[in-house]
Protein backbone atom coordinates (compact mmCIF):
# COMPACT_ATOMS: atom_id res chain seq x y z
CA UNK A 1 0.00 0.00 0.00
CA UNK A 2 1.75 3.40 -1.13
CA UNK A 3 1.94 5.34 2.17
CA UNK A 4 -0.23 8.02 3.17
CA UNK A 5 0.73 11.53 2.03
CA UNK A 6 1.04 13.87 5.24
CA UNK A 7 -1.24 16.28 3.68
CA UNK A 8 -3.95 13.36 3.02
CA UNK A 9 -4.34 11.06 0.19
CA UNK A 10 -6.41 13.30 -2.02
CA UNK A 11 -3.72 16.82 -1.83
CA UNK A 12 -3.40 18.20 -4.88
CA UNK A 13 0.00 19.68 -4.00
CA UNK A 14 -0.53 23.63 -2.98
CA UNK A 15 -1.94 22.46 0.69
CA UNK A 16 -5.62 22.36 -0.29
CA UNK A 17 -7.23 18.94 -0.78
CA UNK A 18 -9.02 17.87 -4.05
CA UNK A 19 -12.52 18.88 -2.50
CA UNK A 20 -11.53 21.75 -0.66
CA UNK A 21 -10.01 23.22 -4.43
CA UNK A 22 -13.10 22.23 -6.11
CA UNK A 23 -14.99 23.85 -4.04
CA UNK A 24 -12.79 27.11 -3.91
CA UNK A 25 -13.28 26.69 -8.06
CA UNK A 26 -16.96 26.60 -7.46
CA UNK A 27 -16.39 30.02 -5.58
CA UNK A 28 -14.13 31.43 -7.61
CA UNK A 29 -16.72 30.99 -10.42
CA UNK A 30 -19.44 32.11 -8.29
CA UNK A 31 -17.61 34.99 -7.25
CA UNK A 32 -16.92 35.63 -10.99
CA UNK A 33 -20.29 35.63 -11.62
CA UNK A 34 -21.73 37.76 -8.92
CA UNK A 35 -19.12 40.16 -10.36
CA UNK A 36 -20.42 39.68 -13.57
CA UNK A 37 -23.93 39.82 -13.43
CA UNK A 38 -23.32 42.88 -10.40
CA UNK A 39 -20.78 44.69 -13.19
CA UNK A 40 -23.78 44.20 -16.14
CA UNK A 41 -26.02 46.09 -13.43
CA UNK A 42 -23.53 48.77 -14.70
CA UNK A 43 -24.09 48.79 -18.07
CA UNK A 44 -26.86 51.11 -18.69
CA UNK A 45 -26.38 53.25 -22.17
CA UNK A 46 -28.17 56.44 -21.90
CA UNK A 47 -30.09 57.66 -25.35
CA UNK A 48 -29.63 60.82 -26.95
CA UNK A 49 -32.94 61.98 -26.58
CA UNK A 50 -32.40 62.11 -22.76
CA UNK A 51 -28.89 63.58 -22.92
CA UNK A 52 -30.28 66.53 -25.34
CA UNK A 53 -33.75 67.43 -23.08
CA UNK A 54 -30.90 67.39 -20.23
CA UNK A 55 -28.27 69.72 -21.85
CA UNK A 56 -30.67 71.63 -23.90
CA UNK A 57 -32.23 73.07 -20.55
CA UNK A 58 -29.01 73.90 -18.91
CA UNK A 59 -28.35 76.07 -22.78
CA UNK A 60 -31.56 77.45 -22.28
CA UNK A 61 -31.10 79.02 -18.81
CA UNK A 62 -27.22 80.10 -19.58
CA UNK A 63 -26.30 79.79 -23.92
CA UNK A 64 -22.88 80.14 -22.68
CA UNK A 65 -22.50 77.73 -20.04
CA UNK A 66 -20.10 75.50 -21.94
CA UNK A 67 -18.20 77.90 -23.37
CA UNK A 68 -14.56 77.91 -22.86
CA UNK A 69 -14.83 74.96 -20.41
CA UNK A 70 -13.06 71.82 -20.63
CA UNK A 71 -15.68 68.99 -20.08
CA UNK A 72 -14.26 65.68 -18.79
CA UNK A 73 -16.74 62.61 -19.72
CA UNK A 74 -15.62 59.78 -18.10
CA UNK A 75 -16.91 56.74 -17.98
CA UNK A 76 -17.31 56.70 -21.30
CA UNK A 77 -16.47 55.86 -25.21
CA UNK A 78 -16.85 57.76 -28.39
CA UNK A 79 -17.58 54.51 -29.89
CA UNK A 80 -20.40 53.43 -28.26
CA UNK A 81 -21.47 55.69 -26.05
CA UNK A 82 -23.90 58.56 -26.95
CA UNK A 83 -22.56 61.42 -24.00
CA UNK A 84 -18.97 61.69 -26.56
CA UNK A 85 -20.88 61.70 -29.70
CA UNK A 86 -23.55 64.48 -28.25
CA UNK A 87 -20.91 66.64 -26.60
CA UNK A 88 -18.38 65.89 -30.09
CA UNK A 89 -21.31 67.18 -32.24
CA UNK A 90 -21.71 70.29 -30.73
CA UNK A 91 -18.40 71.06 -30.06
CA UNK A 92 -17.97 74.24 -31.78
CA UNK A 93 -21.69 75.58 -31.26
CA UNK A 94 -21.24 74.84 -27.35
CA UNK A 95 -17.71 77.18 -27.41
CA UNK A 96 -16.04 73.98 -25.95
CA UNK A 97 -12.39 74.10 -24.81
CA UNK A 98 -12.03 70.52 -25.17
CA UNK A 99 -13.49 67.56 -24.78
CA UNK A 100 -12.41 64.71 -22.52
CA UNK A 101 -13.49 61.45 -22.58
CA UNK A 102 -12.41 58.30 -20.86
CA UNK A 103 -13.13 54.56 -21.21
CA UNK A 104 -13.04 51.85 -18.94
CA UNK A 105 -10.75 48.44 -19.53
CA UNK A 106 -12.64 45.37 -20.83
CA UNK A 107 -10.21 43.28 -18.00
CA UNK A 108 -11.34 45.41 -15.47
CA UNK A 109 -15.02 44.79 -16.25
CA UNK A 110 -16.63 41.72 -15.45
CA UNK A 111 -19.26 42.76 -18.04
CA UNK A 112 -17.11 42.75 -21.29
CA UNK A 113 -16.11 38.84 -21.12
CA UNK A 114 -17.61 39.26 -24.48
CA UNK A 115 -14.98 42.51 -25.46
CA UNK A 116 -13.88 42.79 -29.38
CA UNK A 117 -12.34 46.35 -30.31
CA UNK A 118 -13.96 47.60 -33.10
CA UNK A 119 -12.32 48.43 -36.49
CA UNK A 120 -11.68 52.10 -35.49
CA UNK A 121 -9.26 50.59 -33.01
CA UNK A 122 -7.74 47.60 -35.08
CA UNK A 123 -6.97 49.25 -37.93
CA UNK A 124 -5.32 52.39 -36.48
CA UNK A 125 -1.64 52.06 -36.43
CA UNK A 126 -1.97 52.48 -32.13
CA UNK A 127 -3.57 49.22 -31.67
CA UNK A 128 -2.02 47.05 -29.04
CA UNK A 129 -3.75 43.71 -28.53
CA UNK A 130 -3.21 43.82 -25.20
CA UNK A 131 -3.63 47.10 -23.84
CA UNK A 132 -7.22 47.07 -25.88
CA UNK A 133 -8.27 44.96 -23.19
CA UNK A 134 -5.83 45.60 -20.11
CA UNK A 135 -5.57 49.20 -20.39
CA UNK A 136 -8.47 52.37 -20.66
CA UNK A 137 -8.54 54.91 -23.28
CA UNK A 138 -8.76 58.31 -23.31
CA UNK A 139 -9.98 60.67 -26.32
CA UNK A 140 -9.70 64.13 -26.80
CA UNK A 141 -11.34 66.67 -28.98
CA UNK A 142 -9.93 69.95 -29.35
CA UNK A 143 -10.65 73.04 -31.38
CA UNK A 144 -8.21 71.62 -34.51
CA UNK A 145 -9.56 70.52 -37.79
CA UNK A 146 -7.66 67.59 -38.16
CA UNK A 147 -9.23 66.45 -41.10
CA UNK A 148 -9.38 70.02 -42.59
CA UNK A 149 -12.99 69.09 -43.93
CA UNK A 150 -13.81 72.77 -42.00
CA UNK A 151 -15.67 71.35 -38.70
CA UNK A 152 -14.67 70.14 -35.76
CA UNK A 153 -16.31 67.39 -34.89
CA UNK A 154 -15.91 63.42 -33.61
CA UNK A 155 -14.01 63.08 -37.38
CA UNK A 156 -11.20 65.11 -35.43
CA UNK A 157 -10.93 63.37 -32.05
CA UNK A 158 -7.74 61.52 -31.18
CA UNK A 159 -7.24 58.73 -28.82
CA UNK A 160 -4.56 57.21 -27.07
CA UNK A 161 -4.31 54.26 -24.05
CA UNK A 162 -3.89 55.29 -21.20
CA UNK A 163 -1.25 53.74 -18.70
CA UNK A 164 -3.77 52.12 -16.75
CA UNK A 165 -7.67 50.86 -16.55
CA UNK A 166 -9.03 54.07 -16.54
CA UNK A 167 -11.09 53.40 -13.06
CA UNK A 168 -12.50 56.73 -12.62
CA UNK A 169 -10.46 56.64 -9.22
CA UNK A 170 -7.20 56.26 -10.65
CA UNK A 171 -4.56 58.98 -10.81
CA UNK A 172 -5.04 59.88 -14.25
CA UNK A 173 -8.77 60.15 -14.80
CA UNK A 174 -8.64 61.87 -11.57
CA UNK A 175 -5.86 64.53 -12.99
CA UNK A 176 -8.28 65.01 -15.58
CA UNK A 177 -11.15 65.51 -13.33
CA UNK A 178 -9.19 68.09 -12.12
CA UNK A 179 -8.35 69.57 -15.33
CA UNK A 180 -11.88 69.70 -16.39
CA UNK A 181 -14.74 72.36 -15.54
CA UNK A 182 -17.25 70.13 -15.80
CA UNK A 183 -17.52 66.44 -15.68
CA UNK A 184 -21.16 64.66 -17.38
CA UNK A 185 -21.86 61.18 -17.52
CA UNK A 186 -23.64 58.06 -16.28
CA UNK A 187 -21.62 56.33 -14.05
CA UNK A 188 -21.69 52.79 -13.33
CA UNK A 189 -24.88 52.72 -11.02
CA UNK A 190 -23.06 50.76 -8.32
CA UNK A 191 -20.83 53.39 -7.98
CA UNK A 192 -22.78 56.34 -7.40
CA UNK A 193 -21.82 57.62 -3.97
CA UNK A 194 -18.34 56.71 -4.97
CA UNK A 195 -18.34 58.96 -8.05
CA UNK A 196 -20.33 61.70 -6.67
CA UNK A 197 -17.90 62.12 -3.71
CA UNK A 198 -15.03 62.27 -6.65
CA UNK A 199 -16.80 64.55 -8.28
CA UNK A 200 -17.60 67.13 -5.45
CA UNK A 201 -14.07 66.50 -3.66
CA UNK A 202 -12.56 68.48 -6.49
CA UNK A 203 -15.33 71.17 -6.65
CA UNK A 204 -16.52 70.50 -10.46
CA UNK A 205 -19.86 71.17 -12.11
CA UNK A 206 -21.34 68.20 -12.15
CA UNK A 207 -24.33 66.76 -14.22
CA UNK A 208 -25.23 62.89 -13.58
CA UNK A 209 -27.61 60.20 -13.70
CA UNK A 210 -28.65 58.19 -10.65
CA UNK A 211 -31.41 56.57 -9.29
CA UNK A 212 -34.00 58.59 -7.46
CA UNK A 213 -33.98 56.71 -4.48
CA UNK A 214 -30.16 58.13 -4.20
CA UNK A 215 -31.66 61.22 -2.51
CA UNK A 216 -32.10 59.60 0.66
CA UNK A 217 -28.25 59.23 0.78
CA UNK A 218 -26.75 60.93 3.24
CA UNK A 219 -23.95 62.19 1.02
CA UNK A 220 -26.52 63.58 -1.79
CA UNK A 221 -29.36 64.92 0.94
CA UNK A 222 -26.67 66.99 2.64
CA UNK A 223 -25.20 68.63 -0.92
CA UNK A 224 -29.05 69.11 -1.90
CA UNK A 225 -29.99 70.86 1.62
CA UNK A 226 -26.81 72.85 0.64
CA UNK A 227 -27.86 73.78 -2.23
CA UNK A 228 -24.80 72.54 -3.55
CA UNK A 229 -26.68 69.91 -5.76
CA UNK A 230 -30.31 69.75 -6.81
CA UNK A 231 -32.36 67.33 -9.88
CA UNK A 232 -31.79 68.18 -13.27
CA UNK A 233 -34.21 69.52 -14.92
CA UNK A 234 -35.51 66.21 -16.91
CA UNK A 235 -39.42 66.01 -15.39
CA UNK A 236 -39.77 63.42 -12.76
CA UNK A 237 -42.82 61.94 -15.35
CA UNK A 238 -40.18 61.36 -17.89
CA UNK A 239 -39.30 58.24 -18.79
CA UNK A 240 -35.34 57.69 -19.38
CA UNK A 241 -34.93 54.41 -21.67
CA UNK A 242 -31.18 52.74 -21.43
CA UNK A 243 -29.90 50.47 -23.73
CA UNK A 244 -28.52 47.51 -22.25
CA UNK A 245 -25.90 44.44 -23.27
CA UNK A 246 -27.70 41.32 -25.89
CA UNK A 247 -29.22 39.16 -23.30
CA UNK A 248 -29.50 41.66 -19.29
CA UNK A 249 -32.42 40.45 -18.13
CA UNK A 250 -35.07 43.43 -18.30
CA UNK A 251 -38.61 43.35 -17.39
CA UNK A 252 -41.12 42.76 -19.42
CA UNK A 253 -43.08 45.61 -18.36
CA UNK A 254 -40.29 48.07 -19.44
CA UNK A 255 -38.81 46.44 -21.79
CA UNK A 256 -42.60 47.32 -23.36
CA UNK A 257 -42.27 50.26 -22.51
CA UNK A 258 -39.20 51.08 -23.88
CA UNK A 259 -40.72 49.58 -27.31
CA UNK A 260 -43.55 51.62 -27.28
CA UNK A 261 -41.04 54.77 -26.69
CA UNK A 262 -39.35 53.56 -29.90
CA UNK A 263 -36.65 51.79 -28.87
CA UNK A 264 -37.21 47.99 -29.84
CA UNK A 265 -34.24 45.61 -29.02
CA UNK A 266 -32.00 45.94 -32.13
CA UNK A 267 -29.24 43.60 -33.39
CA UNK A 268 -26.56 45.18 -30.79
CA UNK A 269 -28.60 45.96 -27.55
CA UNK A 270 -31.82 45.67 -25.70
CA UNK A 271 -33.42 48.32 -24.06
CA UNK A 272 -35.57 49.34 -20.78
CA UNK A 273 -37.06 52.23 -19.19
CA UNK A 274 -36.17 52.73 -15.91
CA UNK A 275 -38.54 54.57 -13.46
CA UNK A 276 -36.52 55.68 -11.15
CA UNK A 277 -33.86 57.06 -12.97
CA UNK A 278 -33.27 60.93 -12.93
CA UNK A 279 -30.35 63.68 -13.50
CA UNK A 280 -28.36 65.14 -10.65
CA UNK A 281 -26.60 68.82 -11.43
CA UNK A 282 -25.24 71.42 -9.71
CA UNK A 283 -25.53 73.36 -12.97
CA UNK A 284 -28.07 76.13 -13.26
CA UNK A 285 -31.86 75.38 -15.10
CA UNK A 286 -35.21 77.36 -15.40
CA UNK A 287 -37.05 74.50 -13.73
CA UNK A 288 -35.15 74.97 -10.29
CA UNK A 289 -36.77 78.70 -10.04
CA UNK A 290 -40.17 77.51 -11.09
CA UNK A 291 -42.56 78.28 -8.58
CA UNK A 292 -44.67 75.48 -7.34
CA UNK A 293 -48.83 75.64 -6.36
CA UNK A 294 -48.25 74.59 -3.08
CA UNK A 295 -50.93 73.34 -0.48
CA UNK A 296 -51.00 74.69 3.28
CA UNK A 297 -49.74 72.09 5.76
CA UNK A 298 -53.41 72.51 7.19
CA UNK A 299 -54.93 71.29 3.53
CA UNK A 300 -52.39 68.82 2.86
CA UNK A 301 -52.74 66.32 6.47
CA UNK A 302 -56.69 66.77 5.71
CA UNK A 303 -56.71 65.82 1.99
CA UNK A 304 -54.44 64.00 0.95
CA UNK A 305 -54.62 60.47 1.08
CA UNK A 306 -51.54 59.55 0.02
CA UNK A 307 -49.45 61.35 2.79
CA UNK A 308 -52.29 60.55 5.26
CA UNK A 309 -51.18 56.92 4.75
CA UNK A 310 -47.29 57.94 5.34
CA UNK A 311 -48.16 59.57 8.97
CA UNK A 312 -48.36 56.19 11.15
CA UNK A 313 -51.38 56.78 12.81
CA UNK A 314 -50.20 60.61 13.34
CA UNK A 315 -51.60 63.95 12.85
CA UNK A 316 -48.29 65.41 11.20
CA UNK A 317 -45.51 65.21 8.99
CA UNK A 318 -43.15 62.47 10.06
CA UNK A 319 -39.16 63.72 11.33
CA UNK A 320 -35.70 61.93 10.18
CA UNK A 321 -34.28 60.78 13.44
CA UNK A 322 -30.94 61.88 11.50
CA UNK A 323 -31.66 64.97 9.85
CA UNK A 324 -33.37 67.74 10.32
CA UNK A 325 -35.76 66.90 7.71
CA UNK A 326 -39.36 65.55 6.79
CA UNK A 327 -40.58 63.21 4.97
CA UNK A 328 -42.50 64.26 2.24
CA UNK A 329 -43.98 61.28 -0.04
CA UNK A 330 -44.05 63.09 -3.56
CA UNK A 331 -43.88 66.62 -4.74
CA UNK A 332 -47.61 67.52 -4.25
CA UNK A 333 -47.18 66.93 -0.85
CA UNK A 334 -45.22 69.46 0.33
CA UNK A 335 -46.41 72.16 2.34
CA UNK A 336 -46.64 75.57 1.88
CA UNK A 337 -44.70 77.31 3.67
CA UNK A 338 -42.05 74.78 4.10
C1 LIG B 1 -24.11 53.09 -16.55
S1 LIG B 1 -22.84 52.77 -17.76
C2 LIG B 1 -22.98 54.24 -18.68
C3 LIG B 1 -22.15 54.27 -19.89
C4 LIG B 1 -22.20 55.63 -20.62
N1 LIG B 1 -21.71 56.68 -19.74
C5 LIG B 1 -23.60 55.93 -21.04
O1 LIG B 1 -24.28 56.66 -20.34
O2 LIG B 1 -24.07 55.41 -22.07
C6 LIG B 1 -21.39 52.99 -16.77
C7 LIG B 1 -20.09 52.65 -17.49
O3 LIG B 1 -19.02 52.84 -16.58
C8 LIG B 1 -18.01 51.89 -16.82
N2 LIG B 1 -17.34 51.63 -15.53
C9 LIG B 1 -17.61 50.68 -14.62
N3 LIG B 1 -16.80 50.81 -13.57
C10 LIG B 1 -15.99 51.87 -13.82
C11 LIG B 1 -14.94 52.49 -13.11
N4 LIG B 1 -14.57 52.06 -11.92
N5 LIG B 1 -14.34 53.56 -13.68
C12 LIG B 1 -14.71 54.01 -14.90
N6 LIG B 1 -15.71 53.45 -15.61
C13 LIG B 1 -16.35 52.39 -15.08
C14 LIG B 1 -18.70 50.66 -17.36
O4 LIG B 1 -17.91 50.09 -18.34
C15 LIG B 1 -20.01 51.22 -17.94
O5 LIG B 1 -20.01 51.18 -19.33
Amino acid sequence: MAPRSPRGADDVGNGMTEKAENVTRARTKNTNLVAAKAAKNDEFYTQWADIEREINAYLDYDRDVFRDKVVLLPCDDPEWSNFAKFFALHFMDFGLKKLISTSYAPDSNPAKINYQPTLFETEDPKFDATKTRANGKKFILEPDDINGDGVVNIDDLQWEYLEGDGDFRGAEVTALRDEADIVVTNPPFSLFREFLAWVTAADKKVSMIGSENAIAYKHVFQLIKGNKLWKGATANSTDMVFGVPKGTPVKEADRLKAEKLGYPSDDERDYTRLGNSCWFTNIEHGRRHERLQLMTTADNLKFNKKLIATLDGGSTYQQYDNFDAIEVPSAEHRRNPF
